[in-house]
């Protein structure tokens, strides 16, 4: 056996901590396109994935692969104290071949840094046929069709439950300020049920038509394995998808990885003030609650 994944996490969290000593209020993992809101983050310690112990290499267009740690400005007036986020430019895909500890080996090590709060946000194509392009959806619960989870292997207790409950792996408190979020922005949100597939081929119609009996909403390829490693951790998660597409068979045309990545960076700006809007609340919410 090779180094435990537990130690290689502590690994990474020692090294992340030579850059920054504030403790961490929320992690946020950004998905292809959506990396804009990291750079609203003043006084950033920007440390490229491949500087870190252990971290694997982010190989897809989109992704730039790099964690910004940093200050999130409070809004004028608020009151609010500044939040210290930790945003991940890029994230590692199962079927970039990477094993799932390695893709989640960053939620690891935010954990690793006491993390509690995890914001997870990807680009997916629109299984429900009334979702628009450029659509925000709050997953509301995912469904595995990976057919494979990060917790496979032999069990190591300190990273949490053998068995962890997945009732409720997206926070309905969480759910209920971004929804109070885009209502103040008079922003669209969807809400909905993710569905996860391994990749990187988009699917069939046929298969689009029967992740629709399944109950699926939206379809993507990531997101599924780091919310399941972070319930086990115990964190308290928020997802979002970005609908970049309609499904396969829901219009004429073919899906490409551009414009994928075109509808993530023309909605970018407004998903990065969204974000800017809602980490405070999701940081005061938790934090009288819990603290
Ligand atoms: N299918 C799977 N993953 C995706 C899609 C899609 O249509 N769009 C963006 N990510």
């Amino acid at each position: 056996m090779g180094v435990a994944i537990f130690d290689r996490a502590q690994a990474s969290a020692r090294y992340i901590r030579e850059h920054t000593s504030n403790p961490i209020d929320i992690a946020v993992v950004l998905g292809s396109g959506l990396g804009e809101f990291a750079e609203t983050l003043v006084d950033p310690a920007i440390i490229p994935y491949e500087q870190i112990p252990d971290f694997a290499r982010s190989t897809v267009e989109g992704h730039s692969g790099r964690l910004v740690i940093g200050q999130l400005p409070a809004m004028p007036g608020s009151g609010q104290r500044k939040n210290t986020v930790a945003v991940m430019q890029g994230r590692f895909h199962y079927y970039e071949g990477y094993a799932l500890e390695e893709v989640t080996l960053p939620i690891r090590t935010f954990g690793a840094l006491g993390v509690k709060r995890l914001i997870l946000t990807n680009a997916a194509g629109g299984v429900n046929p009334l979702f628009k392009l450029g659509a925000l959806m709050l997953i509301t619960d995912h469904i595995n069709l990976m057919m494979i989870s990060p917790l496979r292997g032999q069990h190591d207790n300190r990273l949490g439950d053998r068995f962890p409950d997945m009732t409720e792996v997206y926070s309905r408190e969480y759910q209920q300020l971004a929804r109070e979020t885009a209502d103040e922005m008079e922003l669209a949100l969807d809400s909905g049920v993710y569905l996860a597939l391994q990749g990187p081929n988009y699917e069939t119609p046929a298969e689009i038509r029967m992740m629709r009996v399944l109950g699926a909403d939206a379809v993507g390829m990531s997101t599924v394995p780091e919310a399941i490693v972070a319930r086990q951790m115990g964190m308290q998660i928020l997802g979002i998808s970005l609908i970049t597409n309609q499904a396969a068979g829901l219009t004429n045309g073919p899906i490409d990885h551009e414009s994928v990545m075109k509808m993530g960076s023309q909605i970018s700006r407004q998903f990065g003030e969204f974000l800017g809007r809602l980490v405070p609340k999701m940081v005061k919410e938790t934090t009288e609650h819990t603290e």
